[in-house]
């Protein structure tokens, strides 16, 4: 049986992802807020820190795949707290516990808003593990109101994608066997697009930043079971990637230039 850490496991595309486990017999190790088996806050130090205590408690210290879901999209600093400290964190902290699997991977979720205008100084600094200077620099912007508050999320994702770009190929992952790579969803119905989708003026905003010709608006399943292969035992190359699940969004958007 594989043990797995499935954080954000209370709602939306974590929830999936940890039924879709269970359906194949896996053990899960659920990371929420609430209703889950380890309860925490990622968007803080200390409750990343007992997250990971109480992971390794529960898991006898060997973990198969570590699965990071949790995040928020408030235009806010929290938002860069939890969508990429609070994933780089999780994954830092139970490294030692992947490498003691036999088959070991990991697989975080970005987000298609990775591809978005997002802020320099928040990148840079999430990059350079700087989080008062990233939190710092996403306060700046929120205080100019909420639509430059925004740009925490894009920021956000947009530097998960490249750490997992840069951390995948490197001595501490490649190097221990881990496949790490991401997902990046389109608009996905859970409960953090629920009020936007379900008012008119939302819904032509989201449609017109995330073109979905494939299939409209997907369920979480349809990224639950992406990150259930990429961190299942078949994965033995894929590494750095940000696989792009959106309805053709990113072909959309970005066209030939790749
Ligand atoms: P959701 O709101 O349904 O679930 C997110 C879960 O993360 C919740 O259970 C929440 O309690 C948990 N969480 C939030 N802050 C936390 C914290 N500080 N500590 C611990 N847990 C925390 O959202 P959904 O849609 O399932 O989102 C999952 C991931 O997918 C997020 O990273 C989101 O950015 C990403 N995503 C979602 C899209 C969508 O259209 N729904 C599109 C692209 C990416």
């Amino acid at each position: 049986t594989r043990t797995y850490v499935v954080t954000g496991s209370a709602s939306g595309i974590g929830a999936a992802t940890k039924r879709a486990l269970h359906a194949q017999g896996a053990r899960v190790i659920g990371v929420d807020l609430r209703d889950a088996d380890v309860e925490a806050d990622l968007s803080t130090t200390e409750g990343r820190d007992a997250a990971v205590a109480r992971v390794l408690e529960l898991s006898g210290g060997v973990v198969d795949g570590v699965i990071a879901c949790a995040g928020i999209a408030a235009p806010a600093p929290i938002t860069v707290a939890v969508n990429f400290f609070g994933v780089t964190a999780m994954l830092e902290g139970l490294l030692p516990a992947l490498r003691a699997s036999s088959a070991p991977r990991a697989a975080v979720v970005s987000s298609m808003a990775s591809l978005q205008p997002v802020s320099p100084a928040i990148v840079d600094a999430a990059l350079a593990g700087d989080e008062p200077g990233a939190l710092a620099a996403a306060a700046a912007l929120a205080e100019q109101g909420p639509e430059l508050g925004y740009l925490a999320y894009p920021s956000s994702k947009r530097a998960l994608s490249r750490w997992v770009r840069r951390e995948s190929i490197s001595e501490a992952w490649a190097g221990s066997g881990v496949p790490l790579n991401a997902v990046a969803p389109g608009t996905v119905t859970t409960p953090m697009t629920q009020g936007l989708l379900g008012n008119p003026e939302g819904l032509a905003m989201v449609d017109a930043a995330v073109p979905m010709p494939l299939n409209y608006h997907q369920p979480a399943e349809s990224i639950a079971n992406l990150l259930v292969w990429l961190t299942s035992v078949e994965n033995t190359h894929m590494a750095g990637q940000t696989i792009y699940c959106d309805g053709g969004a990113d072909a959309t958007l970005r066209g030939d230039d790749i």
